[in-house]
């Protein structure tokens, strides 16, 4: 699957713009990363951009959350295991098994934290410096719902310094900004 149809599935299952907001900002992080390791770009950045495919259709059934959006990728015709796994491994421990699936992880909490830095910017993503994010990770107040854990816990766990993390982080969200209204 290419980039264009996974963008079509998430057009077809996710229904806020927020949503599709925050499922292409971990997949530009996602791709960042892949670069980073020299892993596949491609697929890396399905997998962010799946991993929250069925947020608009679980969040008052959080038990299937993950697992319907790999039924659905599977109903479409899609099987590239891995990236499934790294789907399930966003919200549960036991599928963290590979590098891919540990970094969804840190993609998912730093993509937040970016997407927030961001509209308080009035060139949005453009510029955005990784002693500014670290400001306002310290910042409790500042955007309460992103869970700080999974980015302070990177380089144990990717083995990622965090601001090496965080400038790779940027980049990736830079990359896609134009499509998510944050250029
Ligand atoms: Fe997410």
């Amino acid at each position: 699957m290419n980039r264009q149809e996974g963008r079509a599935l998430v057009e077809k299952y996710a229904e806020k713009d927020t949503t599709i907001r925050h499922l292409v900002s971990v997949e530009g992080v996602m791709r960042a990363l892949a670069r980073h390791f020299e892993e596949d770009v491609e697929r890396w950045g399905l997998a962010g951009m799946f991993h929250d495919l069925d947020q608009d259709q679980t969040h008052d059934a959080i038990a299937r959350h993950g697992y319907q959006s790999v039924e659905w990728l599977e109903a479409e015709g899609y099987d590239d295991s891995e990236v499934l796994n790294a789907i399930l491994a966003h919200g549960e421990e036991r599928y963290r098994t590979d590098l891919m699936s540990r970094s969804i992880v840190h993609a998912d909490g730093v993509s937040g934290l970016l997407v927030a830095c961001a509209l308080v910017r009035p060139q949005r993503a453009e510029g955005m410096k990784v002693s500014s994010v670290k400001k306002k990770l310290k910042e409790k107040s500042f955007a309460p719902g992103v869970e700080r854990d999974k980015i302070r816990g990177v380089e144990e766990s990717i083995g990622v310094p965090m601001d090496e993390f965080i400038a790779i982080s940027i980049t990736g969200l830079q990359e896609v900004a134009p499509e998510i209204d944050l250029a």
